[in-house]
C-alpha cells in the first residue's frame, strides 16, 4: 500500500486512491482558511486544493492544467503543483502545501515532515 507524508503525519492508502479524499480523511488540513467551506468538494473546478506532491502519481490532467493556470494561480509558477482532487496516488508520495485562499503563494504552509504553521490573512 502507498505510503503518503503530509504535515508531519505518515499513513497509508490503497493504489489509485484519491489524494484529496485521503489527505481529509486523515485530518490533514488541505483548505486554507475559509476553502475549507468554500470549494468545489472535488470537481476540479476551484484550486483550492492545490499542493506540491513528489513520488507516484497519476500523470497531471487537463482540469490540473487548466486551473492551475488561471489566477490567482498562475502558469509560471504552478508547474510544480497539483490539484489533490484530481491526483491519484500510484506509490508513495510526499505532499506539500502553500499559503494563500487558493494554496497558490510559494510560502510553505506545511511539508512531509512539518505540520501546520499559524494561518495567515491571506489565507482566509
Ligand atoms: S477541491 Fe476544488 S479543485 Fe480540488
Amino acid at each position: 500500500m502507498p505510503q503518503i507524508t503530509a504535515a508531519g503525519q505518515t499513513f497509508t492508502c490503497e493504489t489509485g486512491a484519491n489524494l484529496r479524499r485521503v489527505l481529509l480523511d486523515n485530518g490533514i488540513d488541505l483548505h486554507n482558511g475559509k476553502a475549507k467551506l468554500i470549494n468545489c468538494r472535488g470537481i476540479g473546478s476551484c484550486g483550492t486544493c492545490a499542493v506540491q506532491v513528489s513520488g507516484e502519481t497519476s500523470p497531471r490532467n487537463w482540469r490540473e492544467n487548466q486551473r492551475l493556470a488561471f489566477p490567482p494561480h498562475r502558469r509560471e509558477t504552478s508547474g510544480h503543483k497539483r490539484l489533490a482532487c484530481q491526483t491519484r496516488v500510484l506509490g508513495d508520495v510526499t505532499v506539500t502545501k502553500f499559503t494563500g485562499f487558493w494554496g497558490q503563494d510559494e510560502t510553505i504552509r506545511w511539508s512531509p515532515q512539518k505540520s501546520d504553521r499559524p494561518a495567515l490573512d491571506s489565507d482566509r
